[in-house]
């Protein structure tokens, strides 16, 4: 096999709680993780020089900058085996959202290059090298849904029933991943006071597949400190709901937002009224 493409699935979190910060600087969260249809394309070619370019239409830079190459780097330290390979990235997840764009992608270059390498490394193996990577590569490359702890690394599979059609909005510009987590310091201390405990009513709600049981438990700790700052975010919740949506959340440090709808008319009708106001809005859905 020579020439390989990948869909790289964008995440939303259901559920974003810090718990604690690590000494290293990173923080422990426990985070219902779930893959939605919005997706970027890679398509990886063997090539006979020995080199690692990605072609993004110049949205992204070809350098160690950027996770795709990040992966592969990765990868090849794992293997020992390096080979050549030219990447094009058709990117239509919004990038620096919350949406896991970078880290799908990167999911995804791991999956591409062990496929073109005969299948050299099982997932269990995969996983670990996803992990150097970065801190949400691992669930891109397993996807569906996950309870993720650590800093994301540890991951149990969730069963999802939960029904229902998606609208993501991104409203402007977000503060960067560092920030958003200095911000939450600030307002949280140790983290002492907070619940590291795993959300298990709604673990069941989607068990179950009851959706009403389950809008009050979807919370992101985020949006207390994102939200006061980023006023594009309430404005697509406010808009959001008004269409029908059942929950409107922030994913991620944001500033994206997603809602959930029970009929695809309402969700459509949302999409266009978001665009209307100058944002961007996605129709999707959860993928397993
Ligand atoms: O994983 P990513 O590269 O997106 O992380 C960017 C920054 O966000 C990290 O350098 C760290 O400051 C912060 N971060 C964190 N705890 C996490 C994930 C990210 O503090 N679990």
């Amino acid at each position: 096999m020579q020439e390989i493409r990948v869909e790289a699935r964008a995440k939303i979190n259901l559920y974003l709680k810090v718990t604690g910060k690590r000494p290293d600087g990173y923080h422990d969260l426990i985070t219902v993780m779930q893959s939605i249809s919005l997706s970027d394309t890679l398509c990886v070619r063997r090539v006979c020089e020995q080199v690692v370019s990605v072609d993004a239409g110049g949205l992204l830079p070809d350098d160690e900058s950027n996770l795709v190459t990040r992966a592969a780097r990765a990868y090849f330290k794992a293997s020992g085996a390096p080979f050549g390979v030219r990447v094009t990235l058709e990117k239509r997840i919004p990038m620096a959202a919350g949406l896991g764009g970078g880290s799908a992608d990167a999911a995804a270059m791991l999956k591409a290059l062990n496929r073109l390498d005969g299948d050299r490394f099982d997932e269990d193996r995969l996983v670990e090298i996803a992990a150097t990577v970065g801190a949400d590569v691992p669930f891109c490359l397993v996807g569906g849904t996950r309870l993720c702890r650590g800093i994301g690394e540890r991951m149990e599979r969730v069963e999802n029933n939960l029904n229902g059609t998606l609208v993501v909005a991104i409203g402007e510009e977000g503060v960067s991943t560092p920030r958003a987590f200095a911000a939450l310091d600030e307002r949280c201390g140790d983290f002492s006071g907070v619940d590291p405990a795993a959300p298990q009513a709604l673990l069941d709600a989607m068990q179950s597949g009851e959706l009403s049981v389950a809008l009050p438990q979807f919370y992101n700790m985020f949006e207390e400190v994102i939200e006061p700052i980023r006023p594009g975010v309430s404005e697509c919740k406010s808009v959001l709901l008004s269409c029908g949506a059942a929950k409107a959340m922030m994913s991620g440090s944001g500033p994206s937002v997603w809602g959930i709808f029970e009929k695809e008319a309402d969700a459509e009708r949302a999409v266009e009224s978001l665009i209307a106001v100058g944002k961007r809005a996605y129709l999707c859905h959860m993928t397993k």
